[in-house]
Parts: C-alpha cells; sequence; structure tokens
C-alpha cells in the first residue's frame, strides 16, 4: 500500500516525533506540506495528515493544502495530531481537518491523537505542560495505530 505523510510540526517537533513513527511501520513517503505536490498524490493509496494543534485546529497550511486539492473521490486519508492541553480529542481538535478532506472525497479510516509538551504563551513561564511527551508509550500506541491501520486495510 503505498502511502505518503503530510506533517507540519515547528513548535516542539512533537507530531515530527509521531509521524517518523508511523511512516516507519507503514514505509510511507514523509513529506511537508509546502513541498507536498498535490497533483503527485494521486499515485499514493492512503496519505496521512497531521500536525500540531493551533488554536483548536490543525496547522493553517495543512488545512490550506487540502483546500488546493483536487478531488480525491475515494482516496483512503487518515489523520493524527499532538495537543498541549483539554481533553485532544480527536472530534474537536480534528473537525476541520476531517470536513475539508471529506470535502475533497477523501474516506476517512484512521485518527491518532496524544498529548505532547507545549510551552504556548503563559504556559512557557512554568517550563510548559506534558514536558517529554510524547514519550515512550505515547509512540508505542503511535506504532499500534499503524500496525492496526496497516491490517485493516489488508484485509
Ligand atoms: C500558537 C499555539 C497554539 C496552540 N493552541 C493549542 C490549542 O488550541 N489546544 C491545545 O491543546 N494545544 C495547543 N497548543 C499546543 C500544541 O498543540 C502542542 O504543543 C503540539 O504538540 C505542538 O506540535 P508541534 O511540536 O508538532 O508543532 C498550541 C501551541 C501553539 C504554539
Amino acid at each position: 500500500m503505498k502511502t505518503a505523510i503530510i506533517c507540519y510540526s515547528y513548535h516542539h517537533g512533537n507530531t515530527e516525533k509521531v509521524a517518523r513513527r508511523i511512516a516507519a511501520v507503514l514505509e510511507a513517503k514523509l513529506m511537508k506540506p509546502e513541498e507536498t505536490n498535490v497533483s503527485g498524490l494521486a499515485e499514493y493509496d492512503l496519505i496521512g495528515f497531521g500536525s500540531g494543534i493551533y488554536f483548536s485546529k490543525h496547522h493553517k497550511s495543512l488545512l490550506k493544502l487540502v483546500d488546493t486539492m483536487p478531488e480525491m473521490k475515494g482516496k483512503k486519508a487518515f489523520i493524527f495530531s499532538t495537543a498541549g492541553r483539554g481533553e485532544p480529542t480527536m472530534a474537536g481538535n480534528h473537525r476541520a481537518l476531517r470536513a475539508g478532506l471529506e470535502g475533497k472525497g477523501f474516506v476517512i479510516v484512521g485518527e491518532f491523537s496524544c498529548y505532547a509538551w507545549d510551552t504556548f504563551f503563559l504556559l512557557r513561564l512554568i517550563g510548559g505542560i506534558n514536558k517529554g511527551r510524547p514519550n515512550d508509550d505515547d509512540l508505542t500506541k503511535a506504532d499500534v495505530f499503524a500496525k492496526d491501520l496497516a491490517n485493516k486495510l489488508k484485509g
């Protein structure tokens, strides 16, 4: 299954750690939104989209990239993220990206999220929250997510 993962990670590289683990399991090509050739995505069977959560959404570069995509009817996609606060609910934080992808005809086949180091704004004054995350446990969960996805799509 030819897989691409498009990931934007700038705050602490948290989401990139998750992306690398998922990419290793799925033998996926990892790329950044700004270096993604939208017309070249047709050759992939599965595309992963991930970033940190900024103001309750994925990064705007990822959302904008999806906006520029042609119709992708039936193409399989998965969504992942890392977030600092609250419940890292996929339902809430993933809503905008999910809506964008579904609007282009993608079928969402899986979602993954975990807490991660966050030093945004006043949190910086206390050294941030979730320092050390994603940790080994989070990254093992990312491995399991990717293996489950591969098994699900195989059969
Ligand atoms: C500008 C900014 C806004 C953020 N907004 C949120 C938010 O709305 N909810 C949340 O849980 N975390 C928020 N965070 C924390 C990030 O989601 C978290 O640190 C994430 O792991 C960053 O991923 P990255 O290192 O891959 O960029 C924010 C961080 C920054 C820098």
